[in-house]
């Protein structure tokens, strides 16, 4: 359907002086809501007609055909409508869906998510009944669904979230992180490169570039992964490279730096630090606590995501960094701080093998194409550790069964031969 439309659009098409005339054959319903009339609104309908299958518009408009905005950026926006969130069941995917789904009313949300522990449909309830999403559980590296969701779906442009993202569970079993992050990612790239796919942004991470002890990495240079979870990060992105240089396909990567708010499965330092100190439990702080991360508020994450995927030049890499480096005992203080407990339920444990001192990032580059992140940590955080106490439906049912267990593997034997 999408080369129907493409070919027929170009097909019929005019320019004089004053307007242009256009015809466009439509997979989507005239109708209200997120249909042909709602994409068209800006250039005047002419006739139309609407069959079972797909609607005919014929489009008079005062825009030129050509380059800039003209009808063809209309009908280029429009047809670049349907979008497929690999992982969007998880944190950062999961905001960007919800937020997205607010700001661009001309687009649909297809989520595919294999809901692994990390992944929680609870994180799409306040969008479960917008026409604009749509829900697949399924794994990425499964060619047949990843295809026929492409297929189905008629999808234009694909973000890929999808992750094992947890560095500690890698160091446990890496198996599941080079399955989804390398050999997930490499069915994406082949499906989407098969189906014409206009668009692939791969969700990368700052942990591809190693440790820095001072300066900010900028995109070119070395990647120095030091968990598997980081070396299997920087091979899905260089698939994804490749797959640009070798196959034309339009990809862009962002790199994101620490990333905290809402929704975070509580095994991740800061929902995990916040819930168990809720419960006055005791705080398990790798080494001696002076390892630097720059924390990046999850809505500004989002939205360098949404930005590189419409304005990103094909095959480049955006770094994105909150450009706030704090020592992560400091955050813990704070964060015992700002619920009122005491520095006792601090515990410094053996730290974590191959543990990063440090990250930064240099994210000029997506500055420059108009992103810039929240400047306001600790009011940020005050803000995350007050949802996480008002939400407590959220995340109590989470840390049973799995979770524990998980937890008494990690920090079980730390907790009892305390550093
Ligand atoms: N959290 C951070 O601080 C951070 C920072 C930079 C980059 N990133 C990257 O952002 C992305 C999202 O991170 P997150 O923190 O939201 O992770 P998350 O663990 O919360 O979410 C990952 C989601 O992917 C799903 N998933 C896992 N394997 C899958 C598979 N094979 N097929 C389909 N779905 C699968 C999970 O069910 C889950 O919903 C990841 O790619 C991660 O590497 C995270």
């Amino acid at each position: 359907m999408r080369d129907t439309i493409l070919s027929l659009s170009l097909k019929a098409k005019r320019e004089r002086k004053t307007h242009s005339v256009v015809v466009v054959l439509s997979p989507l319903p005239l109708g209200e809501g997120p249909g042909v009339r709602d994409t068209i609104r800006p250039l005047s309908l002419m006739a139309r007609g609407e069959r079972k299958t797909h609607s005919v518009v014929v489009v008079l408009s005062p825009l030129p055909l050509g380059e800039g905005p003209g009808v063809r950026d209309v009908l280029e926006r429009w047809d670049m409508k349907n979008i497929l969130v690999t992982g969007g069941a998880g944190f950062i995917g999961s905001a960007y869906v919800r937020n997205m789904i607010a700001r661009r009313p001309d687009e649909r949300y297809i989520v595919l998510d294999k809901l692994t522990y990390a992944g929680n449909l609870d994180n799409l309830k306040p969008v479960q009944n917008s026409p604009q999403y749509r829900f697949y559980q399924g794994d990425i590296a499964d060619r047949e669904t990843v295809h026929a969701i492409i297929e189905q779906e008629s999808i234009d442009a694909i973000v890929n979230f999808a992750a094992d993202s947890h560095v500690d569970r890698s160091i446990l079993e890496p198996d599941a992180f080079i399955r989804t992050d390398v050999f997930g990612v490499y069915v994406l790239l082949e499906t989407a490169r098969a189906m014409g796919v206009k668009r692939f942004h791969q969700v990368s991470t700052d942990e591809v570039y190693g440790s820095i002890p001072e300066g900010k990495f900028r995109e070119g240079d070395p990647l120095e992964p030091n968990s598997p979870y980081a070396a299997s990060k920087a091979g899905g992105e260089l698939l994804v490279r490749a797959y640009h240089v070798t196959y034309g396909l339009h990809t862009t990567v962002t790199r994101g730096s620490n990333t905290f708010g809402p929704y975070q499965y509580p095994e991740k330092v800061l929902p995990l630090f916040v819930t168990e100190a809720i419960d006055d439990r005791p705080l398990p702080v790798y080494g001696d606590g002076m390892q630097v991360r720059d924390w990046l508020y999850v809505d500004d994450h989002a939205d360098a995501v949404d930005l590189a995927l419409h304005k990103g030049a094909p095959g480049e890499v955006y770094n994105v960094g909150g450009d706030q480096e704090r020592h992560n005992i400091d955050v813990t203080r704070l964060i015992l701080q700002l619920l009122g407990k005491p520095e006792t339920l601090i515990r410094h444990v053996e730290d974590r093998p191959g543990h990063d001192r440090r990250y930064a990032l240099d994210s000029s580059k997506i500055r420059a194409l108009g992103w810039s992140p929240a400047q306001d940590f600790e009011a940020r955080l005050a803000e995350t550790v007050r949802w996480y106490q008002t939400n407590e439906w959220w995340w109590r049912k989470i840390k049973t069964g799995e979770y524990m267990q998980y937890f008494k593997k990690q920090y079980g034997a730390r907790l009892g031969a305390e550093s």
